[in-house]
């Protein structure tokens, strides 16, 4: 499912950075959030040690806690949800639309209630959330959280990059993500100047240059030969998504029209990151056994939704019924589309994917 890029220049940034010695709190790192954001449309980019802490932060940097419910998406990964409620407020799932598998704006106002203080948008798979999500969430002063994970280079309606959107964003640099560091990893960005020198302190026990604690955050820092490969993947990342992008176009163009099957659709002016390619099928165990036949990687995404998971056991909503995310869940088939595969790799997952599917 993912094969992440290793080179000469990612190599030497980060030979050179272990021979500087200086592994924390460097340059590296600064530069990284400094050029991230740029590329993000935000004016801070704050690299910290993975997205699932960064959402933490997040949530810390707009002051919810106790008492305070943010709406998530259950078709997620865990992350966007444990986040709420380590931070000690409580998540409130909503369903997602039909066709293009985020969260619903409909559903979002169904299960708005005065104590709603944020919603975490995710957005997936590297499909952008609604635009009309940020007016909302303003009419309502609801914070906006982008969990854009799996949304590096995605493009919204508006023009703007997923990091530019909402008031804080969350990316993740794991190993198989659109963009990894050699290691864990994730990045903060945001586009509010009044809470950029904050978010760099959070990750860094809330503490000012003068070594005195103002908030209480944590070390949450990224190592500088994290960052110096980071850098270098940046340089990349563009050119990576031209590669995402034409191998969905050329699953569209073969899997459009096949039987028992929807193909991910892209929402209209908006330009999608590719990080998972998902088709919705009837049978998603026969299309895996068959993969796997042919030596394809597959997943699911996301078999059991979050409100079902036994962490939530205890959760109001945990017997609830999200009717679309509990029809696609367990359907939602993940191939590979990483910029790696050859075109040979990918004509021959196109085969075996018809094969299958006309069988
Ligand atoms: C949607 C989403 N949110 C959050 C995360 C958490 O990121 P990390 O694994 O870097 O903690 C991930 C990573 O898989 C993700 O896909």
């Amino acid at each position: 499912m993912a094969r992440p890029s290793w080179d000469d220049e990612m190599r030497q940034a980060a030979m050179k950075t272990l021979d500087s010695l200086h592994w924390v709190k460097g340059p590296q790192g600064k530069a990284f959030g400094s050029e991230f954001a740029t590329y993000s449309d935000a004016v801070q980019g704050t690299p910290c040690q993975s997205g699932s802490v960064a959402l933490w932060a997040a949530l810390r940097l707009l002051e919810i806690g106790p008492g305070d419910e943010v709406l998530v998406p259950s078709l997620t990964y865990i992350a966007t949800a444990t986040c709420v409620s380590l931070a000690g407020a409580t998540p409130v799932f909503v369903d997602v639309e039909s066709d293009y598998w985020c969260m619903d704006l409909a559903a979002l106002e169904a299960a708005r209630t005065p104590n709603t203080k944020a919603i975490i948008a995710v957005h997936l798979f590297g499909q952008m959330c609604d635009d009309d999500l940020v007016k909302w969430c303003d009419d309502h002063g609801i914070a906006y959280i982008e969990d854009a994970a799996q949304a590096h280079g995605a493009v919204a309606r508006n023009g703007k990059k997923a990091g530019g959107i909402g008031d804080v964003a969350c990316f993740s640099f794991f190993p198989s993500k659109n963009l990894a560091v050699g290691g864990e990893g994730g990045m903060m960005t945001t586009r509010r100047t009044d809470l950029a020198a904050r978010m760099d302190a959070l990750v860094n026990h809330g503490r000012d240059a003068r070594l005195e604690s103002h908030e209480v955050g944590s070390n949450l820092r990224m190592s500088e030969v994290s960052a110096a490969i980071g850098r270098v993947q940046l340089k990349r990342l563009d050119r990576w998504l031209v590669r995402r992008r034409e191998i969905a176009a050329t699953y569209h163009a073969a899997f459009e029209g096949l039987n028992g099957i929807l193909l991910p659709r892209v929402r209209p002016d908006t330009k999608h990151a590719w990080h998972q390619y998902c088709l919705l099928v009837e049978d998603p165990d026969a299309l895996r056994a068959g993969l796997d036949q042919a030596n394809i990687d597959s997943r699911v995404y996301y078999a059991t939704p979050i409100h079902r998971q036994q962490v939530y056991a205890d959760h109001p909503q945990f017997a609830a019924e999200l009717p679309i995310t509990d029809s696609i869940a367990h359907r939602l088939v993940a191939i590979p589309v990483h910029h790696q595969l050859s075109e040979a790799e990918v004509q021959h997952i196109v085969q075996t994917v018809c094969g299958i599917l006309t069988a």
